[in-house]
């Protein structure tokens, strides 16, 4: 089964906890098919809240109305990819920029089901680069932390986050200890957040496989 077959089915498996209310959604290629299926049961929902504005055109594109969070309290559900999961369910999510949106978004919902495929499963985190949301004018000051944290910084190339910013990649990072790492490059000044995932984990994970969908987690 293909890559993207992997994330069609893991999306597909995430439709099945949509019961109602107001839907969180992520950002990203597995995402873009749960979106597609969602369309399917629109009418069962009071509309999402979005974690990006290329999720916002998808949802309005297909009749979804999309919410301010201001406006919805606290949700019920948030569905969203990963770029990295460990079998705890910490993450490293931002490879697609919105890991900011997507951090707000999964701290104001009550379950986070991740939907992923197989190739995202991981020992340790770290592999692929850490994803740094930075103001820009700390853009300089904010690298050589990250460099005395033992990463490799590399500044995202004509790339501005949805809120006006930059992204740092931090690669060479074998990151042991998540939770720490979160805490300890979000109190660098600048950083607006970090796209690791373990202070608010997912509570579970959809992972689709060569197999069918495994889930890892008893969260939900
Ligand atoms: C975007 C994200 C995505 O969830 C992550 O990059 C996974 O993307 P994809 O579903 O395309 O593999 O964090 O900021």
């Amino acid at each position: 089964m293909s890559q993207n077959d992997q994330k069609k089915i893991a999306a597909e498996a995430a439709l099945k906890f949509i019961k109602g209310g107001i839907v969180g959604v992520g950002t990203g290629s597995t995402v873009n098919h749960f979106i597609d299926l969602l369309e399917q049961v629109k009418h069962k929902i009071d509309g999402a809240v979005s974690s990006s504005e290329a999720s916002t055109e998808r949802l309005k594109s297909r009749g979804i109305q999309v919410l301010d969070l201001n406006a919805t309290g606290e949700l019920d559900i948030y569905i969203d990819g990963a770029d990295e999961s460990n079998r705890h369910l910490h993450l490293i999510k931002g490879g697609g920029g919105a890991l900011t949106r997507e951090k707000i978004i999964a701290g104001a919902s009550r379950k986070f089901v991740c939907i992923a495929d197989g190739s995202k499963l991981v020992d340790v985190l770290g592999e692929f680069p850490l994803p740094v949301e930075v103001i820009p004018m700390a853009r300089s000051h904010v690298a050589r932390q990250l460099v005395k944290m033992g990463g490799t910084p590399v500044w995202r190339d004509n790339f501005i986050t949805d809120n006006g910013n930059l992204i740092l990649d931090v690669h060479n990072l074998r990151i042991l200890e998540p939770a720490k790492m979160e805490q300890e490059i979000n109190n660098i000044a600048g950083v607006v957040t970090n796209g690791l995932f373990a202070l608010r984990p997912a509570d579970i994970l959809l992972l689709g496989t060569e197999n069918g969908v495994e889930t890892i987690g008893t969260g939900y």
